[in-house]
């Protein structure tokens, strides 16, 4: 029997929705052959390009000598900010506060001042050294600890949320507590570093090859910068190699330069940074301080919060104003509240400018949270469990007043107490409690420590104009289908889920359906693939591009066999018409005879969300994405070194579209979590200069970092609330804060040197330094 028989008696399609398949390019991504913009064959006479940073972090350019760049071997060009033909300009919120190339004057050190390009990359790094630039210094501040953050300068307007009155019901609370919590930033370390080709066309025209989740607004970059029409630009990409959020808007400055290049050269211009580079040069995670007042009662109860939320933004706004917005969507994380008041500080900084990266401020605002449980677990002296219990938001469908979030959205969807419940048992908490209490009291130098945290993730761009999505679909007139959507893949999983809604919509093999690059001339004005809603928004759009082309194809079967709409029938790999069954292809053939467009744009926007960021009220999330994860470790309390022991994770996915590249997002995602509260660090020198630029100096979770024993379960018995593509959830982000587990079970650890009296307080990240003073500070309080 051939396949093409077989499928044609199958009843089952391959690769449809709830199917667990790999990656579709898992294999290529192993073997080498998948094609990263680096691989592409390179145009003849392809030139190369290089960024000259700054040297000082907050300065007027006294003097730019770039005659030893430009007399350099294989120089071709040397450009400033002077040769960018349009605007200077590739801030992506319009606040004209970020420049290609800077002019006059830099604001952090390692900021792109001139590029070079030449023959080779090797030839355009060199000359970039022989600048001679001289600087006069300006004043700058590096740290957000020393700000005010409710009186100095913001980078973009902060955001208050208040519901109730936070200042009154701690004063009337009969126990009160405040204090200061420092979290770290984080570097995006994707495997593939930034990267750009730019291809000059004919008029104004150039294709840019961008390594960018946001191809739309590189596009409307590029233009802006060159100072032509968007329809002259075209940005496409087939994959990333990890962007993390950390390609959302740092590739505008790549692309811009070599689009510019490119034009003004005539020639393609590929410009890729060396990894020292791409970490100076590109903004990560936002560093914050937190303050934190908090009112409770005996039993552990809250009463009344209220939070300040400082961030350092770096010198310009980015996307600084929605991630630390996102940090106050997030700072109840899964509790109820009864009064609270939160305000952002989004401060400016002479350093590189933060910007997106998984979770975008969510797990910098549940860090908040969470500790704010650990310091009244510590008050009252019970399990922070048992007081993350006691806090929740109401169970879903109850509704005795505790179910609002601090911007007024109702918590509807509320699934946090079964899958804390059922993780609880399942990891066994209260025995493995016991048995670490016994452990600790037999062994003075290894201590062990637990906690299980819960994450309640909301899912949908605040920006609501953000959430819409297009797809293009083609049948070809052989039965096999063109897929193209504004969605990017960067490892997820992205083009694989969406192209398994395609194969269910029309009951054809996903064999049958060709998934293509990204690009703006197929599907345009598309939302950066970010918020975790890639397949909730670019599934749905394709989803309706097939069912317009399915319709079609039942409309002329039906005319054109005489047989009532409702006798037509999609079957695997055939559809059956009255009493016949056709071939899918034969009937797309006959179809194409009978000039039945095969062609379809879909669309979707997202429904019933809302938000009026003045008033700090709205709906700003169409669901939640609940999760859980109890981490184990061991801590040295000689050299604060550390171990995960083991790791029990319980997150919900909804009705799965592909469980396998679910889990992998799920224990990716936990690792990533946990790198950033542990070992990465980033330390910048008192000139402002970045030293952790490097993975000899900045530490990312290695396999051997992983906890010793990982289990990870998605909750099968979750669907989601609302109807999205198939009813399965967003999973990109979320998971990424199941990580606060093991910052949690590490403080836990330090807390047992003095009988957990002492809330240890832990910064994040804890590395083994910290770690080892906190026991010291804990040890210190103890004994009075
Ligand atoms: N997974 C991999 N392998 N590589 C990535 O760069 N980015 C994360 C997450 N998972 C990322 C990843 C981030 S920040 C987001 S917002 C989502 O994927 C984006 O994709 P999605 O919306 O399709 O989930
Ligand atoms: Mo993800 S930080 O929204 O790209």
């Amino acid at each position: 029997m051939t396949a093409h028989q077989s499928n044609l008696t199958s009843s089952r399609i391959s690769g449809g929705v709830a199917t667990d398949r790999r990656h579709d390019s898992a294999h290529k991504h192993v073997t080498g052959e998948a094609v990263y913009i680096d691989d592409m064959p390179e145009p003849a006479g392809t030139l190369h390009a290089c960024l000259g940073l700054s040297t000082a972090a907050h300065a007027t350019i006294r003097s730019m000598d770039l005659s030893a760049v430009r007399s350099a071997p294989g120089v071709i060009d040397v450009l400033t900010g002077e040769d960018v033909p349009g605007e200077n300009d590739i801030s992506p919120t319009g606040k004209h506060d970020e420049p290609v190339l800077a002019v006059g004057k830099v604001q952090f050190f390692g900021q792109p001042i001139f590029a070079v390009i030449a023959k080779t990359r090797e030839q355009a790094r060199r000359a970039c050294r022989l600048a001679k630039v001289e600087y006069d210094e300006l004043p700058a501040v590096f740290d957000i600890a020393g700000l005010d953050p409710l009186s100095d300068r913001l980078v973009t307007p902060g955001l208050t949320l208040k519901r109730g009155e936070a200042a009154a019901a701690i004063a009337g609370a009969p126990r009160s507590l405040k204090g200061r919590m420092a979290i770290g930033g984080q570097d995006h370390f994707y495997l593939e570093g930034h990267i750009a080709l730019a291809v000059p066309g004919e008029d104004h025209d150039v294709t840019v090859y961008s390594s960018t989740q946001h191809p739309s607004e590189v596009q409307h970059m590029v233009a802006h910068a060159l100072g032509v029409p968007s329809h002259a630009v075209t940005v496409e990409i087939r994959r990333m190699g990890g962007g993390f959020g950390g390609k959302e808007t740092q590739s505008n400055q790549f692309a811009a330069i070599a689009a510019i290049a490119a034009k003004r050269l005539g020639r393609a211009v590929k410009i890729r940074p060396d990894r020292d580079d791409d970490m100076t040069a590109t903004g990560k995670r936002h560093d914050f301080v937190v303050d934190y007042e908090v009112g409770f009662d005996d039993e552990g109860n809250i009463l009344g919060v209220d939070f300040v939320y400082a961030a350092r933004c770096g010198f310009s706004s980015d996307l600084s104003g929605p991630v630390t917005d996102r940090a106050l969507f997030h700072c109840d994380n899964a509790y109820f509240w009864p009064a609270v008041k939160a305000v952002s500080a989004p401060l400016y900084t002479n350093t590189v400018s933060n910007t997106a990266f998984r979770g975008f401020g969510g797990p910098q605002g549940m860090v908040g949270a969470e500790r704010v449980i650990e310091e009244v677990a510590f008050a009252v002296g019970k399990d922070p469990l048992e007081i993350r219990k006691l806090n929740f938001y109401d169970a879903a469908g109850e509704s005795s007043g505790r179910g609002v979030t601090p911007y007024h959205q109702p918590v509807e969807d509320n699934v946090v107490h079964r899958i804390v419940a059922e993780l609880e048992q399942s990891c066994d908490y209260a025995g493995r409690r016991r048995e670490i209490a016994a452990f600790n009291a037999n062994s003075p130098i290894v201590k062990r420590g637990i906690a299980l945290t819960p994450v309640k993730f909301g899912i949908s761009f605040t920006a609501t104009h953000y959430n819409q999505a297009g797809a293009l679909v083609h049948a070809y007139t052989d039965g096999s289908v063109h897929l193209n959507h504004g969605g990017t893949e960067m490892g997820q999983g992205l083009y694989i889920k969406v192209a398994q809604v395609v194969a269910e919509e029309f009951q054809i093999d996903i064999e049958q359906v060709k998934i293509t690059a990204t690009t703006t001339g197929k599907v345009p004005n598309t939302s950066a693939t970010a918020a975790s809603s890639g397949s909730d928004l670019n599934g749905m759009a394709a989803q309706n591009a097939a069912r317009q082309i399915r319709d079609r194809l039942t409309a002329f079967a039906a005319e054109k066999y005489e047989v009532p709409v409702e006798q037509v029938v999609f079957l695997p790999n055939r559809v059956r018409v009255g009493n016949q069954e056709i071939p899918f292809a034969d009937l797309v053939k006959q179809a194409y005879m009978a000039r039945i467009q095969l062609s379809a744009a879909g669309f979707y926007k997202t429904p019933k969300i809302h938000w009026d960021r003045d008033k700090g009220r709205g709906h700003p999330f169409y669901y939640f994405a609940y999760g859980a994860a109890c981490s184990e470790v061991s801590i040295d309390t000689l050299t604060g070194e550390y171990v995960v022991e083991r790791t029990d994770i319980l997150h919900e996915t909804g009705r799965s579209l592909n469980r396998a590249i679910d889990l992998g997002q799920v224990e990716g995602a936990f690792i990533q979590g946990m790198g950033w509260l542990t070992t990465e660090e980033l330390v910048w020198d008192d000139k402002g200069r970045l030293r952790t630029h490097a993975p000899s100096t900045y530490k990312i979770p290695l396999a051997s970092d992983r906890p010793k024993i990982f289990n990870v379960a998605l909750a099968d018995w979750s669907e989601a609330f609302e109807p999205t593509v198939h009813r399965s959830k967003a999973v990109g982000e979320p998971p990424f804060m199941l990580g606060m587990a093991v910052l949690h079970a590490l403080s836990d650890a330090v807390a047992s040197v003095a009988e957990h009296r002492v809330c240890p307080r832990l910064d994040a990240p804890a590395t083994p330094e910290r770690v080892l003073m906190a026991v010291e500070r804990v040890r210190k309080v103890a004994s009075g």
